[in-house]
Order: C-alpha cells, then sequence, then structure tokens
C-alpha cells in the first residue's frame, strides 16, 4: 500500500518559512510585493488569482491585483506589464493565463522583466533552466522536487518518466528532474507502448489533463507518482490523471488530488516571490 504524500502539510511547513523570512526583512523596512495581472471574467482564473493574493498577503507580502477588461488591446495590457517592470514596490510580476485570444502570450512574457518572472515562463529563465545556472523555476515542477524529496528518495540515479510535455509542467520538470541527475524520460500522446514505458519509472510524473488516465498497469512497485491533475471524473468529482484507488496499492509513494500538488504550486509563487524581492535588493 502507497503513502500517501500530503502536500497540504508540505506547502505549509515552506510558506512558515517564507513567512518567517519576510517578517524579518519587516524589521528593516523591507517588503515583497507580487503583481497579479488578470484579463477578463474566466472565472477559474478568477479563483486561482483570489487565493495566489490571499496567500500573498498571508504571507506578509504586498499584494497588488490590477484588473483588465476581456476587450482590452495587447498594446495596454503591455504597457502595464512594463510599468511594473519599473515598479520599485514589486518584485513579482504574473500574468494570469490564459489570455484572450486578440492577445500573444508569447509577447506578454517576453515583455515581463525576466528578474521578476515569477512564473519562470520567460525565455530567459527557461534557457538558464536548461543549462542548469540559477533561475526562477515554473512553479508547479517546483513544488513537484519538493515533493518528492520529502519522501527522503534520492532523486540520482533513478529512473523518472513525465508523460506530459507542456511548457508549463512536463519540459520543466524533465528539466529539473535531470538537473537532479535523474534519468529522464518525456512521454506524451504519442508514445508507442505507453504503460510498459511509463512501468520503468521509479519516478512518475503525470501530467496529462485526462481523467484517471493512469492505471495500476503503468506502475512499477514501490515507485514514486506525482499526479499533476486536476479532472472532472464521471460523477463530477474532483480527481487526477492517476486512478488513484486503482494505483495506491501497486505504488511506494502517491500524492492525492485535491491535496497533492495543487498547493505547493502558490507556496513556490511565494518562495520565487521572495527570491526576486532579494536579489533586487542585492543588485541595486
Ligand atoms: N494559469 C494556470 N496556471 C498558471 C500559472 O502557473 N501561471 C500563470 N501565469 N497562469 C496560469
Amino acid at each position: 500500500m502507497g503513502e500517501i504524500i500530503d502536500g497540504k502539510k508540505l506547502a505549509k511547513e515552506i510558506q512558515e518559512k517564507v513567512t518567517s523570512e519576510v517578517a524579518e526583512l519587516a524589521k528593516t523596512g523591507k517588503k515583497p510585493g507580487l503583481a497579479v495581472v488578470l484579463v477578463g471574467d474566466n472565472q477559474a482564473s478568477r479563483t486561482y488569482v483570489r487565493n495566489k493574493q490571499k496567500r500573498t498577503e498571508e504571507a506578509g507580502m504586498k499584494s497588488v491585483l490590477i484588473e483588465l477588461p476581456e476587450n482590452v488591446t495587447e498594446e495596454k495590457l503591455l504597457s502595464v506589464v512594463e510599468e511594473l517592470n519599473e515598479d520599485k514596490t514589486i518584485h513579482g510580476i504574473l500574468v494570469q493565463l490564459p489570455l484572450p485570444k486578440h492577445i500573444s502570450e508569447e509577447k506578454v512574457i517576453d515583455t515581463i522583466s525576466y528578474d521578476k518572472d515569477v512564473d519562470g515562463f520567460h525565455p530567459v529563465n527557461v534557457g538558464n533552466l536548461f543549462i542548469g545556472k540559477d533561475s526562477f523555476v515554473p512553479c508547479t515542477p517546483a513544488g513537484i522536487i519538493e515533493l518528492i524529496k520529502s519522501t527522503g528518495t534520492q532523486i540520482e540515479g533513478k529512473r523518472a518518466v513525465v508523460i506530459g510535455r507542456s511548457n508549463i509542467v512536463g519540459k520543466p520538470v524533465a528539466q529539473l528532474l535531470l538537473n537532479e541527475n535523474a534519468t529522464v524520460t518525456i512521454a506524451h500522446s504519442r508514445t508507442k507502448d505507453l504503460p510498459q514505458v511509463a512501468k520503468e519509472a521509479d519516478i512518475l510524473v503525470v501530467a496529462t489533463g485526462l481523467a484517471k488516465f493512469v492505471k495500476k498497469d503503468y506502475i512499477k512497485p514501490g515507485a514514486i507518482v506525482i499526479d499533476v491533475g486536476m479532472d472532472r471524473d464521471e460523477n463530477n468529482k474532483l480527481c487526477g490523471d492517476v486512478d488513484f484507488d486503482d494505483v495506491v496499492e501497486e505504488a511506494g509513494f502517491i500524492t492525492p488530488v485535491p491535496g497533492g500538488v495543487g498547493p505547493m504550486t502558490i507556496t513556490m509563487l511565494l518562495a520565487n516571490t521572495l527570491k526576486a524581492a532579494k536579489r533586487i535588493w542585492k543588485t541595486n
């Protein structure tokens, strides 16, 4: 029977560390600031952004929300980002995705100053991650590495398989595992014999976006299984990309949905904002 990795507990522990460091900085009159830009009325985005703001304030940081209407021009959004780049009280900038179709996400990401890019989406940060230099690491992948490390398992030398190749999760988490000296395979929808490939994994990260996609026959006995999914099952109940009940017997460790990867993402955003602030203060 696999041990459940408690993402809520780990997220809280890391947030407490960030909060106490922020409190120390406050004594010297310093306060990290995060600006979140929300475009349009997407309800899911609105909920995510509200949670980000709440957690930022709980950590003792400055939180700024900039709301723009669905029909805002790309030019206007880019000028808002440029103003935030110049704002000395703001150390982290996050533009909530997805953006309306008439706006280029690529252009917006490229415009965010890479030293305030707490999402880790800017090409400079992506490149630095690729060559193993210090960079801002996207929040969900950074959280996944913390979850794996929390099991006490050494990543070095292990076989890791990542199912999914998105720029936000699959590719960066594969790169982080490689930087930790795992032997990494990136599998995806066109991979042949996917269950056999997955079964090689000591560490299996699943980010397919397909409800309960991974079953018992994908799992090497004792493997660490990290489920990045946020899906709905046939009864509209929240579930992951892994069929938890089917897999839990076979796995060594497994993250639940909810309560696994999800809670770690905002915590890593706060950690990135603190890191951004400290870097900016150091160079100014
Ligand atoms: N939309 C869904 N997840 C994310 C994220 O991690 N960052 C941003 N900016 N938008 C998102």
